[in-house]
């Protein structure tokens, strides 16, 4: 099975993460020795890990409108995780759909110019997938209007725009370490890096942090990643199967509850710094997968790799469908291929047309070889000539859930 690789964790990772999450939270100095080493990669010099990404968007959304109460917009793009919307509305903030460019999967800069104004807290610029936004016109809309902006980094580290890291341009900006990023500490409080610039907003931040929980971390979390995100080659995670069970006897399955900012857990940041010296690694590693990818899925007809360019760094694969595809039966078709799929982001902004056609991610992890490539691309180029053939998967109960 070819599963999409959510975090690439070895028995370091592993190592660190279970004695970290044994220690009592305080007794720790992994805290201060994860600031201290993203600034020597020259993240800084204000950082604070905390439990998620989404908390420093959080503390930094908090902290500006009590500086600036009248505002009330947030501009981001329509194409981004959930988890960043929720958090806009979790701050009772308004998110204000950006369309995102086809190509790259970002927010258009002259988008972003006409719809700021005096009413906008801030602007989220995301870099999707690892690929740099291009901040430099959203800053000078920004500093137009009196918004703030958000450098949003959660799916790159160690990638730079220019000479400065992604993360490192704004009023402030983010990088999270939960699953699927460039380096992880685990999930569900995989943890996250808050980086602040804006000297009104340091103050603001660090005046109320005392606030703050420390996030909890414990053994059974680490495990709980490991079933759920590190075993997915040989099963499906377990939450699947407690899922499917409760589904049977007709028992709610239980929606997970909102997390609040805290400080990054003991094991979330052990599992980070034991990966990081392998950052080098693992970026050359995805740009050269990224690129085995650029060689093969242009061959497959009515395929579009967007964000695909030779040499560039992507955290996760993503292609767009021929229209009319439908993406969740060629998931399943895929899946009797051993090659394991995931929808791209729900369409939170309603705006695109219901027949445009569908983004779904390919798998990615640094145990790939070329070969492996060929197959995903082999899989998916046999299902999608079935498509166009008129063929339609015939649909089989669905085995796994948040795919
Ligand atoms: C662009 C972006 N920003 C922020 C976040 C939030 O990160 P976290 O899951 O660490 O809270 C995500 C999550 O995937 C994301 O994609």
């Amino acid at each position: 099975m070819i599963s999409l690789g959510y975090a690439e964790w070895g028995w370091p990772e592993l190592r660190a993460a279970f004695l970290a999450s044994m220690r009592p939270a305080d007794a720790s100095s992994s805290t201060r020795l994860l600031s201290d080493a993203f600034q020597s990669l020259g993240y800084g010099p204000c950082l604070l890990p905390l439990n998620l990404g989404r908390s420093a968007l959080r503390l930094v959304l908090d902290a500006q409108r009590r500086l600036a109460p009248q505002r009330r917009l947030v501009l981001l793009p329509d194409y981004v995780c959930p988890s960043v919307v929720s958090t806009v509305r979790l701050a009772g903030l308004e998110p204000v759909p950006v369309p995102v460019a086809a190509d790259d999967l970002n927010m258009l800069p002259e988008a972003v110019s006409s719809m700021i104004s005096h009413e906008t807290l801030a602007v989220i610029a995301v870099s999707m997938y690892g690929v740099p936004v291009p901040l430099e016109e959203i800053a000078a809309s920004c500093r137009r209007s009196g918004a703030i902006l958000v450098d949003d980094a959660a799916h790159a580290v160690g990638i730079r725009r220019g000479d400065l890291l992604l993360g490192c341009g704004g009023d402030a900006g983010l990088l999270s370490f939960n699953q699927s990023k460039t380096i992880t500490g685990g999930s569900i409080e995989g943890g996250g890096l808050l980086i602040i610039n804006n000297p009104a907003l340091q103050k603001e931040i660090f005046d109320n942090l005392h606030r703050m929980a420390r996030a909890t971390g414990r053994p059974v979390e680490v495990l709980s990643f490991v079933l759920n995100h590190l075993c997915d080659r040989f099963a499906y995670p377990p939450e699947v199967y407690t899922g499917q069970l409760r589904r049977r006897f007709g028992l709610p399955v239980p929606a997970r509850p909102e997390i609040g900012p805290a400080l990054i857990s003991n094991a979330a940041a052990s599992a980070v710094l034991a990966q990081l010296p392998r950052l080098p690694a693992i970026l050359d590693g995805r740009i050269r997968i990224a690129g085995w990818y650029g060689e093969l899925l242009p061959r497959i007809e009515g395929l579009e790799f967007p964000q695909g360019r030779p040499g560039r760094y992507l955290s996760r694969i993503l292609v767009r469908l021929p229209p009319g595809t439908e993406a969740k039966a060629l998931q399943d078709a895929l899946r009797t291929h051993g090659v394991r799929t995931r929808l791209g982001y729900p369409d939170w902004a309603r705006q695109r047309k219901p027949e445009a056609p569908e983004l779904i991610e390919l798998p990615m992890r640094l145990a790939m070889s070329k070969p492996d490539v060929a197959k995903v691309c082999g899989a998916l180029a046999k299902e999608l000539a079935r498509v166009a053939q008129g063929w339609r998967t015939e649909r089989r109960p669905r085995v796994g859930s948040g795919e």
